[in-house]
């Protein structure tokens, strides 16, 4: 019964060629992005972004799902609405992140492990309780002279296998996301080493773990050099290089692969996801998704400012950047887009 529920929601993330949202920053994070655009800090000012998002007319047309925070789960709109209730409504699959932030790896200067698998069990049964059908774990892989340490991505490998064991025992489907880092100077084919080490250790995990692929969903970072490395490589270049790395390592029984953003750009990002479904999208074993933050909700957020008066454009480029990934899901970006 769980396993058919976890394919089916699993499944039902990845149709019409939807993709994810991901709206779970953390409040330090989610603080941040407000900073670079002298927004309040505040719960409010959290509360009423994220009520922007989650009213956005037509999200559920190219959004299957959103992934929330802690904070923004027990949230509600002005009214009194809950956010889960506006969600569900609009046809979108709620998710949660799950994991307790990066922390410093002891023994292992300049690394991180991500905490959070104490208490996960309850946590885990009180997000299903409310409703949430997915959830997010996020290990952080950094790139820099002498690292990452076999130490460092054999930790997160095992956490990410743990968690998702946990999220599949609670009939969530998990959200298995390794990244690896985009700054530094390295090159795209350290990126591309890298990717694939990472990768087939934490299937190697998720298979020690007995985590059914199919109920589950990885989400990698694309192939690309290092923000500050001289050659940064044609879309076409990340587009083959991250595919290739994909097929080495991700198992075919995984129903997809949803990325993360990471500092590209939104329409950078969509080029890139664009290049590869143009390209691979019929031979693949999976599907080729989304579940981008930056490359969704920057515009939005730029347009948005904290104005009360602004929500409406906010709402419009929102919306524009979530149409625009699921024309690049189909390989019809920026065609499809013209003039809108
Ligand atoms: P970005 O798309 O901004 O990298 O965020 C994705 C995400 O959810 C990180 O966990």
């Amino acid at each position: 019964m769980i396993a058919l529920k976890l394919i089916e929601t699993a499944q039902a993330l990845f149709a019409d060629d939807k993709g994810l949202l991901a709206m779970d920053e953390s409040n330090p994070t989610c603080n941040k992005r407000f900073a670079e655009f002298g927004i309040p800090q505040t719960e409010e000012a959290r509360r009423s972004y994220r009520e922007l998002i989650v009213t956005t007319p037509n999200l559920g047309e190219c959004i299957s799902g959103l992934i929330l925070y802690d904070e923004t789960i027990r949230q509600t709109k002005k009214d009194g609405t809950s956010f889960l209730k506006i969600i569900v409504d609009a046809g979108i699959i709620p998710g949660i992140k799950v994991d307790a932030g990066a922390k410093d790896l002891a023994g292992h200067p300049g690394e991180k492990i991500t905490e959070g698998l104490d208490g996960l069990r309850e946590r885990l049964e009180e997000y299903a309780k409310m409703g949430a059908r997915f959830a997010k774990w996020r290990a952080v892989i950094m790139i820099g002279p002498g690292i990452p340490s076999r130490g460092c991505v054999e930790a997160n490998a095992q956490a990410l296998a743990r968690y998702a064991a946990l999220c599949q025992e609670a009939g969530l489907v998990p959200v298995v996301e390794p990244e690896v880092l985009m700054d530094g100077d390295h090159s795209i084919d350290r990126c591309f080493a890298l990717t694939e080490e990472v990768l087939r250790l934490v299937f190697n995990e998720l298979y020690t773990q007995q985590v059914m692929l199919e109920g589950m969903i990885l989400k990698p970072n694309m192939v690309v050099p290092g923000l500050t490395c001289p050659e940064q490589g044609t879309v076409n270049e990340v587009a083959d290089a991250t595919v290739k790395c994909l097929l080495r390592a991700v198992p075919a029984a995984v129903p997809g692969i949803a990325f993360l953003s990471g500092g590209q750009s939104g329409e950078l990002a969509s080029a890139c996801l664009n290049a590869m479904n143009v390209r691979f999208r019929k031979k693949l074993p999976w599907a080729l998704a989304f579940s981008f933050a930056r490359a969704i909700q920057q515009p939005a957020l730029e347009v948005w400012k904290g104005q009360e008066a602004h929500v409406q454009l906010a709402q419009h480029a929102l919306y524009y950047r979530a149409k625009c990934n699921q024309a690049a899901r189909r390989g019809n970006y920026p065609a499809a887009m013209e003039g809108e």
